[in-house]
C-alpha cells in the first residue's frame, strides 16, 4: 500500500472533549430564477445558524419544507460551502480538513444512495474502502453491527433492491456506523416509511447511539418522533433556528404538544409560500 494510503487508513484523533460540533454564524443563499422570468433572486436558505452539539446528543430539527434542512444537513456534510460563517466537526473546520472530517461523519438522506443491484454487505464493503477499512474487517464489522441490530442474517446477502424501504434506511444507518467517533446526519430517514418500519428504523437509531460512539442530527416531520428520539429539537424557520431545546423545555415555553410548539414558533404560513 502506498504512503498515501496507508495515511488515509489511520484512525482521524480526536480530542475526546471536543464538540461532535459547532456552527457559527453559518449563511447560504442561491439563485432562483423567477418563474417564466429572466430574473434572478436570492433565496437565503440558511441564515445565520449557530449551533453546538455535544458527542452523544441526538438533536432534532422540525421546520417546514423549504426551511433550510437539508442545506443545513448538505453544509455539515462538507457538501456545500457555506457563503459565510464555520462549522467544526470533533474540533476541526470543515474547510480547512475536509477531507478529515468526511471521515468523522456520514449523511443518509431520504432516498439513501446505494447500489441497488449488490448486496447490503457489498454495498458496505464498497463504502468501507471509501474510508479506508480494510475489507474483511470491514465485512465482518458490518455483519456484526447489521445483526446486533436486528437486520437478520440472510438479508445482508440479496440486492438491496429486494429489501424494504426501512430495511434499506438501517443499512444505510449501520454503513455510517464503521467509521468511529461518527456524527451521523440523517436526513428525513423516516418519511415515507410505513409506522412499522418507521418504529423500527427509530429503535435502530436509539440502539445505535446507546450501543456506539456516535452522535445524531436528526431532520424530521414527525413530531412524535422528535419527542421521542432528541435529546434537544431546534426548529428550524426560513434558514434560522426560533429555538433550540429539550422537548419537554419547548412544551413547557411555546405549548402543550410538539405540534402545538411548532405552530407557535412558525406560524401558519410556510417557508414555501415566500
Ligand atoms: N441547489 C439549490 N439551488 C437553488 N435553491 C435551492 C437549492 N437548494 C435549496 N434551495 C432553496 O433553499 C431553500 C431551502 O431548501 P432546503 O434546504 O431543501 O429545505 P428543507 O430541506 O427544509 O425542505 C428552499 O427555498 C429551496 O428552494
Ligand atoms: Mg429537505
Amino acid at each position: 500500500m502506498s504512503i498515501a494510503g496507508a495515511e488515509f487508513v489511520r484512525p482521524v484523533p480526536v480530542d475526546p472533549q471536543a464538540l461532535a460540533l459547532c456552527a457559527v454564524g453559518v449563511h447560504k443563499s442561491f439563485r432562483e430564477r423567477e418563474s417564466g422570468e429572466h430574473q434572478w433572486r436570492r433565496v437565503d436558505a440558511v441564515s445565520g445558524i449557530d449551533l453546538a452539539v455535544p458527542r452523544g446528543e441526538i438533536l432534532g430539527i422540525l421546520g417546514p419544507n423549504g426551511s433550510g434542512k437539508s442545506t443545513l444537513i448538505r453544509i455539515l456534510a462538507t457538501l456545500l460551502v457555506p457563503d459565510r460563517g464555520s462549522v467544526e466537526v470533533f474540533g476541526y473546520d470543515i474547510g480547512r480538513h475536509r477531507l478529515l472530517v468526511r471521515r468523522l461523519i456520514n449523511r443518509v438522506s431520504v432516498e439513501a444512495s446505494f447500489f441497488k443491484k449488490l448486496t447490503a454487505e457489498e454495498n458496505l464493503a464498497y463504502a468501507t474502502g471509501l474510508y479506508g477499512v480494510p475489507n474483511r474487517q470491514a465485512q465482518a464489522m458490518a455483519r456484526e453491527i447489521l445483526e446486533r441490530l436486528g437486520m437478520p442474517a440472510k438479508k445482508l446477502r440479496v440486492p438491496l433492491e429486494q429489501l424494504s424501504r426501512g430495511q434499506q434506511q438501517k443499512v444505510a444507518i449501520a454503513r455510517a456506523l464503521l467509521t468511529s467517533p461518527t456524527l451521523m446526519l440523517l436526513d428525513e430517514p423516516t418519511t415515507g416509511l410505513d409506522p412499522k418500519s418507521r418504529r423500527e428504523v427509530q429503535q435502530f437509531i436509539l440502539d445505535v447511539r446507546q450501543r456506539h460512539d456516535a452522535t445524531i442530527v436528526i431532520c424530521t416531520h414527525d413530531m412524535d418522533e422528535a419527542e421521542r428520539l432528541c435529546d434537544r429539537v431546534a426548529i428550524i424557520n426560513r434558514g434560522r433556528f426560533e429555538a433550540v431545546g429539550p422537548p419537554q423545555e419547548l412544551k413547557a415555553r411555546h405549548g402543550a404538544t410538539m405540534e402545538a410548539v411548532f405552530f407557535t414558533l412558525i406560524g401558519e404560513s410556510t417557508a414555501e409560500e415566500r
